[in-house]
């Protein structure tokens, strides 16, 4: 990493309690540079006190480098397996369920749960917490607008009976939303939850280094119950799931075993 990195990643640390090192950092560093060419700051120094002055460029900076793509039942097969296990497998076994959509961004995969739940009347009975690092998709999320892209895999039926809309989006029923807490968690510096039944974390270890990845994969299995589920993003694997005490049960599903 080159010096200027580094001091700038210092900093962040100090003023904006963000630890960038651990993130992979060749696409990092080429993001970094592009959202500061665009801020009009010609260094990293320069970039650093423009944050710090400037409310919307510090809100720019964060929304660029925690990318924040997102939709409801994203990778819809995957999706439906998990639920599916969630459904016949795990609130069977327990009279509470507790799960947590880790890096949520704007809510919707812990919103997808949360119907999925409550088409099969768990929802009753659960505990739904979605968390990210980033405070203003948390907003978005508590708000629950959503543009018809991030939609598009809701079934017709739910669609109906969970949104209203205009022309520019939709809004999900308050009776979703009373279902799914919200709050800040840094997945690299806070402590994690306790005694979940599932936790979600999708495409986000995706930017982290080895070594990040592994201490996550190590606090969920801590964070889980055994017997618990761990369900990952399309594009991630666990190349040695009994090191953290995780079984593969589904295509990007893991339980806990000990
Ligand atoms: C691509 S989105 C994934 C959203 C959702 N899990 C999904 O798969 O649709 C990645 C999210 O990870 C969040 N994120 C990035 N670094 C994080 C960290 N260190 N701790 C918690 N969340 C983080 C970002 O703010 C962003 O909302």
């Amino acid at each position: 990493m080159t010096q200027q990195f580094e001091v700038f990643y210092n900093w962040s640390k100090r003023e904006l309690n963000l630890q960038l090192d651990g993130y992979k950092q060749k696409q990092l560093q080429r993001r970094i540079t592009t959202i500061m060419t665009k801020s009009g700051a010609s260094n990293l120094a320069d970039y650093a006190q423009k944050i710090k002055q400037d409310t919307q460029i510090k809100q720019d900076f964060l929304d660029y480098i925690t990318i924040n793509v997102t939709e409801f039942y994203r990778n819809e097969l995957m999706f439906l397996e998990f639920t599916q296990l969630l459904v016949d497998k795990i609130a069977p076994q327990f009279s509470h369920l507790k799960i947590w959509s880790a890096a949520c961004s704007t809510g919707a995969e812990a919103y997808s749960v949360a119907m999925a739940l409550k088409k099969n009347h768990f929802h009753t009975r659960s505990t739904i917490i979605g968390t990210d690092l980033d405070l203003t998709v948390l907003k978005k999320a508590r708000e629950g607008k959503y543009r018809d892209v991030e939609v598009k895999n809701v079934p017709t039926d739910e669609l109906k009976k969970y949104f209203t809309h205009d022309d520019y989006h939709y809004y999900l029923n308050q009776e979703i939303k009373d279902l799914v807490s919200f709050k800040k968690h840094d997945l690299i510096l806070d402590r994690y939850e306790k005694d979940c039944h599932a936790i979600i974390c999708r495409n986000v270890t995706i930017y982290f280094n080895d070594e990040v990845k592994e201490a996550i994969y190590s606090s969920v299995s801590d964070a889980l119950v055994p017997g618990g589920l761990f369900f990952i993003g399309a594009t991630e694997t666990i190349y040695n799931p009994q090191k953290y005490g995780f079984k593969k049960v589904g295509s990007f599903i893991y339980e806990k075993i000990e």
